[in-house]
């Protein structure tokens, strides 16, 4: 049975990519394919990952005016991809626009998600672009604007799903980067969290990119992520 997870496959070439690719189990987990990958090696990545069975989510954060916008997500939407993404501060008509693009298509299965801030970006970041709410009520804003736009739902921190659950219901479909094992390095990440407490706190859809990638063994990794989420 598919699991929440979500692997990222943040590497520069396809053969990096399909090389990883071909350790994991469509059945068990999706794929993310992001800027750098897609940037490099264009829509064949997407082909690739789809023949072998993968639910491919596209990662590159539209944000642009929304004609621009509906026309990269319906672009999107015709390669396949089971979930893409834009940045929820794009605005309201940018992302109706894009809503109305997915309901265009003929692929009306595809999930459109708005990031809302980004979990490299704190408080001090926020203000300097002139935003002096909190990081947690400016998600939250951005959050009810992208479900009433029209959205399945929102990129965010593990840390802020409990609360955007309560906000936006069952329905709405919560996405959290930033995962962690217990005993892994955070790396770049400032704010982790372990799978199995994001899904406690109401994710939907884990992204989990090096503790799965860099382990010498992510097959083992994602056995026991799946069996210590499907114990809890
Ligand atoms: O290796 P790691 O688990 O930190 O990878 C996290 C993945 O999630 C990366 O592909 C990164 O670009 C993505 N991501 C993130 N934070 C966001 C949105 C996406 O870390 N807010």
């Amino acid at each position: 049975m598919l699991s929440p997870l979500i692997v990222a496959l943040d590497y520069s070439t396809l053969d990096d990519a399909m090389a990883c690719a071909r350790l994991l189990d469509p059945a068990k987990v999706r794929v993310k394919v992001g800027k750098q990958l897609f940037t490099n090696e264009g829509p064949k990545v997407l082909d690739a990952l789809h023949a072998l069975g993968f639910d491919v989510f596209l990662d590159l954060k539209f944000h642009d005016i929304p004609n621009t916008v509906a026309g990269a997500v319906g672009a999107a939407v015709d390669l396949g991809v089971w979930m893409v993404n834009v940045h929820a501060v794009g605005g309201r008509r940018m992302m109706e626009a894009a809503a109305e693009a997915v309901e265009r298509s003929n692929n009306h299965q595809t999930q459109l998600i708005a990031v809302t801030v980004l979990t490299s970006m704190d408080s001090g970041d926020l203000s300097e672009l002139g935003i002096n709410e909190q990081p947690a009520d400016y998600v939250a804003r951005l959050a009810s604007i992208a479900q009433s736009a029209g959205l399945d739902g929102v990129v965010c921190s593990a840390q802020e799903a409990r609360s955007l659950r309560a906000q936006c219901g069952d329905k709405f479909t919560l996405v959290t980067p930033g995962i962690r094992l217990p005993d892994d390095d955070a790396g770049d990440q400032r704010r982790v969290v372990t799978p199995w407490d994001a899904v406690a706190g109401g994710s939907n859809y884990l992204v989990v990119g090096r503790s799965i990638t860099a382990a010498i063994n992510p097959t083992d990794v994602i056995d026991s992520i799946i069996s210590r989420l499907t114990r809890a």
